[in-house]
């Protein structure tokens, strides 16, 4: 029992004051009645007189400081949490075996969530100052270039058959542009803030593979890039969130096509059988990816210096958007590369 202890405080109090008060009816009847001395009564009506007395005035005392310390605990704790603390509470308090103790611990942890909880803040501020810095940067392009071709227009470009439609063309292609960035910005919004619900159901990743590749064929053929999937034998299925596979699926099979080779490029997807899971990998013989922006890549609007050579159309989004998927579904993505060898991008599906 500590000092600071309800109990020990009124214990020492009772048996001050029941000590004082034996002590001085002791002498008393030295002084006035010292036949008494010899009269055994005397003693027993000390000893009753005593108990009641220590044991009336712990009670007291118990309670005085009990209710002193739950007075100023309450506003502790409401401090705290801002919120009424309830009559439990007090019982609670009451009953605790070392209430300063628990006060103690309580406010320490409390202490603690609240650093936690200012780190937490003081990093999506940073977050939100990057995200807005680069947002602003990458619209501020295509922004600049419908200005552009709009002032010209105006400026006489309308009249001139020569520019008239190309600059109208390349407006479209400009405006394009800013609607799939505003997409996959709030896309990834929506993504970073786990707001991501996953409509699982079970399909045939091979079958959907070929869906991708189909719908990239254009891309590919003026590349010249040849799009290869290592069939296997049977059906891989899988359960996962089909139109978002679909979207990881178009997002690495465009990366590989868009930073391949401009001749002889190869892009080859296979399947590969984990016991509980499958991998896909996307292999090309691109561009490559130097070993220290490897773990960058799936950074939001991270994009290599080859990359940015290869295509000056990328936006840094689609792999962000990619690894979201992926661990939405509990599952890995990694990626190896050699530059002027080529890349691989491989992740997991649960199978069905
Ligand atoms: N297959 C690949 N080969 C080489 N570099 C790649 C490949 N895939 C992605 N990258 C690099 O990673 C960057 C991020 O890719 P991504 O997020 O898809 O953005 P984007 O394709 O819009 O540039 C690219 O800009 C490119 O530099
Ligand atoms: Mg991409």
């Amino acid at each position: 029992m500590k000092f600071h202890d309800p109990r020990a405080i009124a214990l020492l109090n009772a048996s001050v004051v029941t000590a004082g008060y034996v002590l001085l009816s002791f002498f008393t009847s030295c002084i006035l009645h010292p036949a008494s001395l010899s009269d055994f009564a005397m003693y027993g009506m000390l000893l009753v007189t005593g108990g009641l007395l220590f044991t009336g005035t712990y009670f007291f005392f118990r309670y005085t400081v009990d209710k002193f310390i739950y007075s100023k605990i309450r506003l502790i704790y409401k401090s705290i949490y801002s919120v009424k603390t309830q009559k439990t509470n007090r019982q609670r308090f009451r009953s605790s075996r070392d209430i300063l103790d628990n006060v103690e611990q309580e406010v320490t942890h409390w202490g603690a969530e609240k650093q936690k909880e200012i780190e937490r803040l003081k990093q999506l501020e940073e977050y939100r100052k990057d995200f807005i810095g680069n947002m602003s940067h990458e619209l501020k392009t295509p922004l600049f270039n419908v200005q552009g071709y709009v002032s010209t227009l105006i400026d006489g470009g309308l009249d001139d058959p020569k520019i008239n439609k190309e600059y109208l063309r390349r407006t479209e292609v400009s405006v394009e542009r800013l609607i799939k960035i505003v997409e996959d910005l709030g896309e990834i919004t929506q993504l970073e803030s786990g707001q991501l619900y996953l409509n699982k159901v079970r399909f045939d990743i091979v079958a959907v593979t070929h869906e991708v590749v189909e719908m990239l064929e254009m891309k590919a053929h003026d590349k010249e890039i040849q799009v290869i999937i290592n069939q296997p034998v049977k059906p891989v299925w899988v359960h996962a969130d089909r139109d978002k596979i679909c979207q990881v699926l178009t997002n690495i099979i465009d990366n590989s096509i868009r930073y391949g080779l401009d001749q002889n490029g190869r892009s080859k997807i296979s399947f590969f059988d984990m016991d509980e899971n499958i991998l896909v990998e996307v292999t090309d013989n691109g561009v490559g990816i130097d070993q220290d922006d490897l773990p960058r890549v799936f950074e939001r609007f991270y994009r290599t210096s080859r990359g940015r050579e290869t295509s000056t159309k990328g936006k840094g989004l689609g792999l962000a958007i990619v690894k979201h998927i992926i661990e939405a579904h509990q599952q890995t993505i990694n990626v190896r590369s050699t530059v002027g060898v080529g890349t691989t991008f491989g992740f997991t599906l649960r199978k069905a």
